[in-house]
C-alpha cells in the first residue's frame, strides 16, 4: 500500500465526471487500498478517486469516528443513489481537497445507495446521519461536483481564492 497525493481545489480533474468501472482488477484493488490508507492518514472520513487524480467511479469511506469502536472501511464501486428521503439535513461539511474550509450544506437526510464491491458483487444499503451525508458528498466527487458548489457564489469564490493562495504556498515549498 502507498499514500497517494490528494489534489487540492482548484484542479480540472476535480471538475471532471469520472468513468464507470468495467471490471474489478488487481489495479483497482490496489487503488482502493491506497485510497483507504490515504484517507485514514489525512485523516478523513471519505475519499473519491478523482481526488487522487484517477477519473474512475470508486470511493472509500469510514464514518466511525469513535476510536473505541471498530473501524468500518468501505469501498464503493460505481455507486448510485437509488432513493433519497424528502427530509433534509444540514451538516457542516469539509473536504480533503479543500483543507480547513467548512460550510453548511443541506442534503437528503437518508439515502439508499447501490454499488459494486471489490468481489464484483452488487450491494445496497440504507445510509443515515453522517454516513448519508458522506456518501452523497463522495458520489458528488465522481460527478465532478464539490461541496462548495452548493454555496453562494461569493462564499465559493472566497474559498477558491484561499485555495489558490494555499497551492501557491505549497508549490513554493
Ligand atoms: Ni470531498
Amino acid at each position: 500500500m502507498s499514500l497517494r497525493q490528494i489534489l487540492i481545489h482548484p484542479d480540472p480533474r476535480l471538475k471532471t465526471p469520472a468513468k464507470p468501472v468495467a471490471s474489478v482488477t488487481d489495479e483497482l484493488r490496489r487503488l482502493a487500498d491506497d485510497m483507504l490508507e490515504t484517507m485514514y492518514d489525512a485523516p478523513g472520513i471519505g475519499l473519491a478517486a478523482p481526488q487522487v487524480g484517477v477519473l474512475t467511479r470508486i470511493l472509500v469511506m469510514d464514518c466511525v469516528k469513535d476510536p473505541e469502536l471498530p473501524p468500518r472501511p468501505m469501498v464503493l464501486i460505481n455507486p448510485e443513489v437509488t432513493w433519497s428521503s424528502e427530509e433534509l439535513t444540514t451538516y457542516e461539511e469539509g473536504c480533503l481537497s479543500i483543507p480547513d474550509q467548512y460550510a453548511e450544506v443541506e442534503r437528503p437526510a437518508e439515502v439508499k445507495v447501490r454499488w459494486m464491491d471489490l468481489n464484483g458483487a452488487w450491494q445496497e444499503e440504507h445510509f443515515t446521519k453522517l454516513w448519508a451525508t458522506c456518501v452523497q458528498h463522495e458520489i458528488d466527487h465522481l460527478d465532478g461536483k464539490l461541496f462548495i458548489d452548493y454555496l453562494k457564489p461569493l462564499k465559493r469564490q472566497m474559498i477558491t481564492r484561499k485555495m489558490v493562495k494555499l497551492k501557491r504556498e505549497l508549490a513554493r515549498g
